[in-house]
């Protein structure tokens, strides 16, 4: 057995306290490493002596996975873990001290290599220390919470003009190249309360649980009561906080008046709202008040919500709105004049791009007419996500790209950033794919004007005012 040594010295300007937990928890890394593509924490409970992490990471061409477990835990000066490859086993130390807002770490790994592959180490012992230095680099961005380039690539560009590029950026390939240029989110968003709908299931699901890691105070809106409570005890259990869960239907507009009416009676601020919830409908449906489902669903639930909520977003000093839209939006334009697909024979696919749009739309006008209050207004497209929305409406396309599609947990990738990062407080208005804002429109005749914005929320508001009334009028 042959061995690679490699020990570094870094210093941070956070709390030691921070940085002994962020570390600990191994399950961060695929946020911070380049060379991390997924890690997870696979003991339930804290992160104690004998929690185990599964690591995956590339190395030149090659996937390699890890079993990590921690093999000694002192707060808040020493970590120890050890992980076991195929061919290799790793021995990791972690020193640290710190006093006030800084800290010191000594970062010290140690690599043994097998039989016959320990024969090679001399050769490729470069190569790894290069990639444990890269790492590191991250690493200090990340908790020195440098900010990530946003700026649009050529590629990205490309993208933004030709359908076809724009549409392999939305796979995992095109999540996995933009990744090289991040910083991990490393903000402690402890006592931030954030409003998430639709968390049970797929990129919401796993964006709870990234913005749970980062310990924020999350409150659940679903319309399963049972669904929640597994998901929030399971959180629970991971050592993080406990959700708190609100029921309604978000295609319901008297469910939305009433959560919002229940969270505005509470008074806490809100510091994010990530309208998530959703679903393509590929037979037309109806909500319980009869709305066409899309429409009800997509863009009325999250319109009124936000509009409700403004009291307490801006209650909160800086917040921030994420409307989770979807590439599909840019196939269609609003349709001001038939929102309930009722002159036109239904088209599953053409509601959903209509109810996106018009949730880009409304992003676009509340980022203006809030611009003054602290609150900022995102759009994003979270890529093609392997969840279970996608392989129920659309079975077809799921199989042929079942290969190519993202993890939930990197569609939620953006999700999260515009909910914690420090940039993403920096602007409004804009419409996101992996950290870098994108054009709106591909095909001409697709934005909106600023006066169909303004005309779009006033039928949006006109929906919820009649069916409110009605509904006050059925209860005398
Ligand atoms: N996956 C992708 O590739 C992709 C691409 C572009 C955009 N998106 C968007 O990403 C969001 C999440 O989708 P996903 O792929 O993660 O789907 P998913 O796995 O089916 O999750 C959807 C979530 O929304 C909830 N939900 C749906 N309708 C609701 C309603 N009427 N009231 C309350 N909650 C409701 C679901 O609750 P239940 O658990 O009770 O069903 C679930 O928690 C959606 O807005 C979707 O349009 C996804």
């Amino acid at each position: 057995m042959s061995s690679i040594l490699y020990e570094q010295s870094l210093s941070f300007k956070r709390p030691l306290d921070f940085v002994f937990t962020y570390l600990a928890d191994h399950s961060h890394m695929s946020d911070w490493a380049p060379s991390v593509t997924s890690a997870s924490k696979t003991t339930p409970g804290p992160v104690r002596v004998g929690t185990h992490f599964d690591i995956q990471m590339r190395f030149g061409l090659s996937d390699l996975s890890l079993d990590y477990h921690v093999t000694a835990l002192e707060h808040p000066q020493y970590i120890e873990l050890k992980g076991k490859g195929e061919t290799f086993s790793i021995v990791e130390r972690l020193r640290l001290e710190g006093e006030g807002d800084h800290c010191h770490l000594l970062y010290q790994i140690e690599v043994y290599y097998q039989e016959p592959v320990s024969k090679l180490v001399r050769f490729f012992s470069p190569i790894v220390k290069s990639s444990i230095k890269k790492d590191l680099v991250y690493l200090q961005k990340a908790l020195d919470q440098q900010p990530s380039s946003w700026k649009p690539t050529l590629w990205s560009k490309m993208g933004d003009r030709l359908l076809l590029p724009g549409m392999l950026h939305f796979s995992k390939k095109g999540f996995a190249s933009a990744k090289d240029r991040w910083i991990g989110v490393t903000e402690d968003l402890t006592g931030r309360n954030i409003v998430i709908t639709g968390p049970t299931s797929g990129i919401g699901a796993a964006v709870a649980r990234q913005l749970a890691k980062l310990n924020a105070n999350l409150i659940f809106v679903c319309r399963n009561e049972k669904k929640a409570l597994i998901f929030a005890d399971a959180l629970e259990v991971e050592g993080y906080p406990r959700p708190r869960i609100e029921i309604a239907d978000i295609s319901s507009v008297l469910e939305v008046e009433a959560l919002a009416a229940r969270l505005l009676e509470k008074g806490e601020p809100i510091h994010a709202l990530i309208n998530n919830a959703g679903a393509l409908f590929n037979q037309r449906g109806v909500s319980a008040e009869g709305l066409e489902l899309s429409f009800a669903t997509l863009l009325l639930g999250p319109f009124i919500l936000t509009e409700r909520l403004y009291p307490l977003l801006k209650k909160a000093g800086e917040a921030r709105v994420i409307n989770v839209s979807s590439g599909g939006m840019y196939m269609q334009a609003i349709a001001l004049d038939d929102m309930e697909f009722e002159k036109e024979d239904y088209n599953g696919d053409k509601a959903y791009a209509r109810a996106k749009r018009g949730l880009v739309d409304m992003t676009e006008l509340w980022a203006e007419r809030w611009k003054e209050d602290g609150i900022v207004v995102h759009a994003m497209h979270p890529g093609w996500a392997d969840t279970a929305g996608v392989s129920a409406a659309m079975p077809k396309f799921y199989d042929w790209t079942k290969t190519w599609l993202r993890s939930p947990e990197q569609g939620a990738d953006t999700v999260t950033w515009l909910a914690a990062s420090k940039e993403a407080r920096e602007t409004s208005g804009l419409f996101w794919l992996d950290r870098t804002p994108h054009t709106t429109s591909m095909i001409p005749g697709t934005r909106s004007a600023p006066r169909h914005q303004s005309l779009l929320r006033e039928r949006l508001e006109e929906y919820s005012q009649k069916l409110s009334a009605v509904a006050s009028q059925s209860f005398r």
